[in-house]
């Protein structure tokens, strides 16, 4: 028998390598039409790919329209009013991505004179960017040969080449990256990254229910012949989400919702929130608070019990709606209808407005 002194590490290089042509055929059949694809530029691919971090393509396809109605170059997003734009991110989460969006908007509007960067370090010196966004705006919007490499590549990738790594170690996605990079054509880069963003999202699909009979690297595949699709990408976290506990209060006076602002740095600096304080708090001791901030309950109208998961915290939420009479604390804002379109309220307080709505 000839000897095999082909090492692991290849064998997975070769089979990446085999990638590229069956997965552009297939996405020249199967490319979703999106967007940010009739009309690439590196700003379009720039705002879409922040918006598509954490949030489905089809939640993100309306706000995509509506932001670049409203800021249509990279000048009018370094202008914007951020109340304005906070708005128009009201629901996506994660706002820190909007004022990076901002932030970065600047510096390319007055430092670059408009004009995109166009190396990966460059790139990934601007605020929100990281090496995937960098590596989809250099290859989507200047056709550059740098891999985009996130969860959804991370997944298609480990499941080809059979690897039980686990993805969320950085060293293990630096690893992912530089395979990647030797896999992919020095042509058709941004077609070859979009492909794999599809595929992941359409057939390759998580919790073990993957559509592998239309798969175009199904031939090659080493989870899919081995029945391993269940089992990978390996996704081990580290550490435990902390979990803060908050009692909130929608307050009703008339047409007037009570909202705060938050402060200026932190988690979700200067949104618009509901008062609440840490805590669980019952019924009356929820009473004693509110006499302590001059507020008289007239109906209890309902209580929720409800939580919203950040990156790296989890909060578990009591809210109460309540009618009342009473101004609050100095710094209230008693908000009619009108006034609360113009705030831009997080969506972990959803929940809680939603049921307001239907009392
Ligand atoms: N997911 C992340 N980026 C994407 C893109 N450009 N197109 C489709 N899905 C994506």
């Amino acid at each position: 028998m000839p000897l095999d002194l082909t090492s692991d590490m290849d064998k997975q290089q070769e089979k990446l390598n085999r990638l590229a042509q069956p997965l552009l055929n297939w996405y020249g059949e199967n490319r979703r039409k999106l967007p940010w694809r009739e009309e690439v530029s590196a700003y379009r691919t720039w705002v879409s790919e922040i918006m598509l971090q954490q949030t489905r393509v089809s939640a993100v396809i309306p706000y995509f329209e509506r932001f670049l109605s409203a800021y249509p170059t990279v000048e009018a997003l370094a202008d914007a009013r951020e109340a304005q734009l906070l708005k128009l991110w009201e629901g996506l989460g994660y706002y820190s991505r909007a004022r990076n969006l901002q932030k970065a908007a600047k510096i390319i509007a007055h430092t670059y004179h408009g004009q995109f960067p166009q190396t990966y370090e460059a790139l990934m010196a601007l605020p929100g960017i990281g090496d995937y966004t960098a590596g989809a705006i250099l290859s989507i919007a200047f056709h550059q040969p740098i891999p985009a490499v996130d969860g959804n590549v991370l997944r298609v990738a480990a499941r080809i080449t059979g690897d039980e790594r686990n993805v969320l170690d950085g060293k293990v996605r630096a690893d992912f990256r530089k395979r990647m990079a030797k896999a992919m054509p020095k042509e058709h880069s941004g077609a070859f990254n979009q492909a794999l963003m599809d595929l992941g999202a359409t057939i390759c699909l998580p919790n073990g229910a993957p559509v592998c009979a239309e798969c175009p690297a199904r031939d090659f595949c080493d989870a899919y012949a081995t029945n391993r699709q269940k089992i990978i990408p390996v996704r081990e976290k580290s550490t435990a989400k902390r979990a803060e506990r908050k009692t909130v209060f929608l307050l009703r006076r008339g047409d007037a919702i009570a909202l705060r602002q938050r402060p200026d740095s932190g988690l979700l600096a200067r949104l618009w929130e509901y008062p609440h304080v840490d805590g669980i708090l019952d019924e009356s001791a929820a009473a004693a608070q509110l006499a302590d901030w001059g507020i008289t309950p007239h109906k209890w109208l309902k209580s929720i019990q409800f939580k919203h998961e950040f990156t790296h915290i989890r909060w578990e939420m009591v809210g109460y709606i309540l009618e009342i009479t009473g101004d609050g604390p100095t710094g209230w804002v008693w908000a009619d209808r009108e006034l609360r379109r113009q705030c831009a309220i997080p969506s972990a307080f959803e929940k809680l407005t939603r049921e307001s709505e239907e009392q």
